[in-house]
């Protein structure tokens, strides 16, 4: 089975919209069992519905999770004009269903033994920065989402009635609860884990001096990118062998050896920012086999 793997559209950033048709359009001529969209393709519910529409034609079997921009209920109301839940459980099913995507936090998926199982997944402060001085600070300081005249947008954005630690527990328990019905199924022999968050600390790229923001805000925001608990979810299903992400513009593809186990195979193939395709074009968008 060959999956296209894309995440990261942002459709209404400068040049995206060019760029994400160009990648539909060389991902279709590979032919491509299937598409998965890692999140992010957009941060209102209208470019979210183009994000996933521009992606539509490039494989018969298109699979969606949402990323936390396409969550963002405070910029822009979706349908129903409830709160981030209400929009990830029921606003982006209906508009993933209306693209011709299955849904993945609304189910697994199942095709020719492999399985689907996927949920954004959050942040709950388990990443910390790699600088020392930084590494310690109370988790206050990083709810503050300020620094240095930066600022991470979720906790405004966002509104999900509970801490995102919390939000994070419910995203681990949802995957969690679709990793073991895969597991057990006889028909499935192997597991492709979705997630929009970042599975592995050492995945989150270290700052380089390229990156249009300062080195401490880069290695503050690591906290924002993912959970260590996702990857030790990960490890712990033994048919995932392949997890896919976005999240993080950086492209890249690791294998995870685990005792015991077959390794897993991570991989993120994020459309990203125009200044970021720049820097570096290689691996937006991915063609795995599994
Ligand atoms: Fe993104
Ligand atoms: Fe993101």
């Amino acid at each position: 089975m060959r999956i296209a793997l894309v995440s990261d559209l942002h459709v209404e950033y400068s040049g995206n919209r060019e760029a994400s048709h160009a990648l539909a359009s060389r991902l279709a001529d590979q032919r491509p069992d299937a598409l998965i969209l890692a999140g992010d393709a957009g941060s209102t519910p209208p470019t979210i519905l183009e994000g996933l529409e521009i992606f539509s034609e490039v494989a018969p079997v298109r699979m969606y999770v949402p990323g936390n921009h396409d969550l963002w209920v405070r910029l822009a109301p979706h349908r129903g004009g409830g709160d981030s839940w209400d929009a990830y459980d029921r606003g982006l099913a209906e508009l993933a269903a209306a693209a011709g995507y299955h849904y993945l936090p609304s189910g697994v998926f199942i095709q020719n033994g492999v399985g689907f199982a996927g949920e954004t997944g959050w942040f709950d402060f388990t990443f910390r920065p790699a600088l020392p001085d930084l590494r310690e600070l109370p988790v206050c300081v990083f709810e503050a989402a300020e620094f240095e005249g930066w600022s991470w947008p979720d906790f405004a954005l966002c509104e999900w009635g509970m801490s995102v630690t919390e939000v994070t527990d419910v995203m681990l328990r949802r995957l969690s609860t679709k990793l073991a019905r895969l597991d057990r199924d006889p028909a499935v022999r192997s597991i492709v884990a979705v997630t929009h968050h970042v599975p592995f600390r050492h995945h989150v790229n270290a700052w380089s001096p390229v990156c249009e923001i300062p080195e401490r805000v880069w290695e503050y925001c690591t906290v924002f990118m993912g959970s260590t608990r996702l990857g030790d979810l990960l490890v712990q299903s033994p048919k995932t062998t392949l997890a896919v992400h976005g999240h993080s513009h950086v492209p890249g593809t690791w294998v995870v050896e685990r005792e015991g186990g077959a390794p897993i195979r991570v991989a993120r193939a994020p459309v990203g920012t125009e200044a970021e395709r720049a820097r570096s074009p290689e691996g937006r968008g991915l063609i795995l086999e599994i």
